[in-house]
């Protein structure tokens, strides 16, 4: 066991609103909350590369730290990238300015044997130290959330090479090749398990995993080859915290883009479902019900490029719409990098003036 005498915490309105219980007001954090819209983090990002920032534990805590001290802010996130860990399994990843991430050497059939399982959590041992480092220097103001990548969402950007338009190599795997996907699938869960249970030990009190590719499944292949393993990986978090005679905590599930399956999304044993933002929350409301899962969302990134009064009445519309029970406010997918700032802080004083 590392832990370690964390500060007390003073905020846990998202703990709260997660578990079900009634949090004194709304609480919100912002998808890719520590990144490029923030002044201050292009700033840092002129002396050091990403995955310089990724790995030093102490350049990481600053700039999880950034949001927080700007805005205020319900959670902090811990200040990373999904694709650590193809890098961890021996993948190179490059972070390309204007491009996003480049695998120069995509993974494929001939090639996935040389996929270094063993030890890869051990390879991201930084990741751990800057959620311990970062936990002490938040002196308990707000939780810290780790996250990582779903197992679908890794193999794309492993089979591609990078982002893609229509993840055609990844989706070839599924149709040309199924047992070596479901064998990639499976080693990558697993890898996701320890990475998550990992960074629970070491201070993380939320944790989210992004499935933000599966949009470009339909709901046969999305049953066939990722509910089963996000079953796995939230029983296996479980199984692997109580192991640990640790705490749980609270496992947040954002599959973009798979309305086809809210319904199914309920019952793998995520306490808070994330709704992109082409939902409707009315609709989602009345297929969750019953189902004792939050939800989390989903304003349109975009609505931060709306005239302030504009942002305020979409903001509290989104609100009435999905009422104020669970519920985590936030985008519907990440914050983009030309967002002003002025936005940010209207949409988080609207939230934080609604009387609960
Ligand atoms: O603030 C935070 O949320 C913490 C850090 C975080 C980053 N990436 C930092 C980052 C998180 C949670 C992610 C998740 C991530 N990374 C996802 C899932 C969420 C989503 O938006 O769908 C995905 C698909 C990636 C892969 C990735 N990393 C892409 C596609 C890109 C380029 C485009 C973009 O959105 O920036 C990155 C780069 C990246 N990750 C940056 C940051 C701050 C910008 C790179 C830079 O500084 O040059």
């Amino acid at each position: 066991m590392v832990s370690q005498n964390f500060p007390v915490l003073k905020n846990d309105r998202i703990l709260k609103a997660a578990k079900g219980e009634k949090p004194d007001k709304l609480p919100i954090w912002i998808m890719r909350q520590a990144g490029r819209y923030l002044p201050e983090f292009m700033e840092f990002r002129k002396k050091h590369s990403f995955f310089e920032i990724c790995q030093t534990p102490e350049l990481a805590c600053e700039v999880s730290l950034m949001p927080i001290k700007r805005y205020d802010l319900d959670a902090a996130i811990i200040f990373s990238d999904i694709l650590v860990i193809p890098q961890a399994l021996g993948m190179t990843v490059e972070m390309k300015t204007g491009v996003g991430p480049v695998l120069p050497e995509p993974l494929t059939v001939d090639n996935y044997k040389n996929l270094k399982k063993e030890g890869a959590v051990s390879r991201l041992k930084y990741v751990g130290e800057a959620i311990t480092l970062t936990r002490h220097r938040l002196e308990g103001k707000v939780p810290l959330f780790g996250f990582s990548g779903a197992p679908w969402t890794l193999m794309g950007y492993m089979i591609e090479g990078g982002g893609s338009k229509t993840l055609s190599k990844a989706k070839k795997w599924l149709y040309q090749h199924p047992e070596l996907s479901h064998q990639l699938l499976q080693l990558l869960t697993e890898v996701i398990i320890e990475y998550l249970v990992m960074q629970i030990e070491h201070g993380a009190q939320i944790v989210q995993v992004f499935d933000s590719s599966a949009e470009y499944l339909n709901k046969h292949l999305y049953t066939k080859f990722c509910l089963p393993y996000l079953k796995k990986i939230a029983t296996g978090i479980r199984e692997g915290v109580k192991g640990l005679k640790i705490e749980q905590v609270p496992l947040v599930l954002f599959a973009k883009g798979a309305h086809f399956c809210l319904d199914e999304q309920a019952t793998l044993g995520y306490d808070v479902l994330g709704i992109d933002w082409t939902m409707k929350p009315e609709s989602v409301r009345t297929t969750l019900k019953d189902k004792n899962v939050s939800v989390q969302g989903n304003l349109d990134p975009c609505a931060l490029y709306a005239p302030k009064e504009e942002l305020k009445k979409l903001v509290i519309d989104m609100v009435k719409n999905f009422g104020t029970d669970r519920y985590i406010v936030n985008l519907g997918h990440g914050i983009y990098p030309d967002a002003p700032v002025e936005s940010v802080q209207t949409f988080i004083d609207t939230i934080h003036s609604i009387d609960l």
